[in-house]
């Protein structure tokens, strides 16, 4: 299968000319007393869904035992399920664990890295990082001082350059999306009290999403934010549950005009 995006448009070689439908959901926060609500929401995925993509906060406190919760909501899902970190997740600092258990039950756990698969003939690169925090223009956090302090902002700096390492990983895809907890636009942020943003994502996660346009970002996190921003011309979505208000959000990425292929993917919104 060729995976040329000058090629060919999004979802060329789609059987039935349907676009991909992915389903996202930020900051479930899983826990045992969640455990009806959270399998309830994958029993009710809605047909025809090719992918879901879970951005983070998948637990309350980061314990293994709540994300099982979650893993067995997952299991035995015919579609993939692709999942970040999120801060909650860290708490307990047992993320290997999580990750092993997310891992029985099907659930991929991106950490800066990325993923390369195809849902029905159309070659799909996910990309996927906690992210980090940093702040944006007016509120950012310097690389300065403290050793701490510039700790943190190195910290950020891994993700922004695996965030650029994945998306070049993913370059010759047809469909492309970030997915991350933190939040690399303001424009997501809205609602939140400005004096936490620097809490809430970096600008510096901007840069490689400026720079390869991918089709779609998806993150969570803020919870009081706004849905849809943007970075220049790539659309971002916020996708924490608090600001969907349901379980799911879908999303189509619909078929790439040929003379426009250096264009994101109309993304339709439901
Ligand atoms: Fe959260
Ligand atoms: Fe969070």
């Amino acid at each position: 299968m060729a995976c040329n995006r000058a090629e060919s448009g999004i979802l060329r070689h789609v059987q039935n000319g349907r676009p991909i439908r992915i389903a996202a959901a930020g900051d479930i926060h899983a826990s045992e007393p969640e455990r009806g609500r959270v399998a309830g929401a994958f029993a009710g995925l809605q047909a025809g869904t090719d992918l879901v993509l879970l951005a983070g906060d998948l637990t309350t406190c980061g314990d293994p035992e709540e994300v099982a919760v979650l893993a067995d909501a997952c299991r035995g899902l015919d579609v993939p399920v692709f999942a970040v970190l999120g801060n909650h997740d860290w708490h307990l600092d047992r993320a290997g664990e999580l990750g092993d258990v997310l891992g029985g039950a099907g659930v991929q756990l991106l950490e800066r890295s990325a993923a390369r698969f195809d849902v029905r003939g159309v070659p799909v690169g996910v990309v996927g990082l906690k992210g980090f925090v940093g702040g944006f223009p007016d509120y950012v956090l310097p690389d300065f001082g403290e050793p701490l302090l510039r700790q943190v902002y190195a910290e950020t700096t891994k993700d922004v350059e695996a965030l650029e390492r994945g998306l070049r990983e993913i370059e010759g895809c047809d469909v492309r999306i970030v997915l991350l907890h933190y939040s690399p636009t303001t424009t997501t942020l809205e609602g939140e009290p400005r004096g936490i943003w620097p809490f809430l994502g970096s600008h510096r996660l901007a840069g490689p999403i400026a720079d390869h346009t991918p089709d779609i970002v998806l993150h969570g996190h803020a919870h009081a934010g706004t849905f849809d921003g943007f970075v220049g011309r790539v659309p971002v979505y916020n996708v924490a549950l608090a600001v969907t208000g349901r379980d799911f959000w879908y999303f189509e990425l619909a078929r790439r005009e040929p003379k426009q292929t250096d264009r994101p993917a109309e993304v339709r919104v439901e």
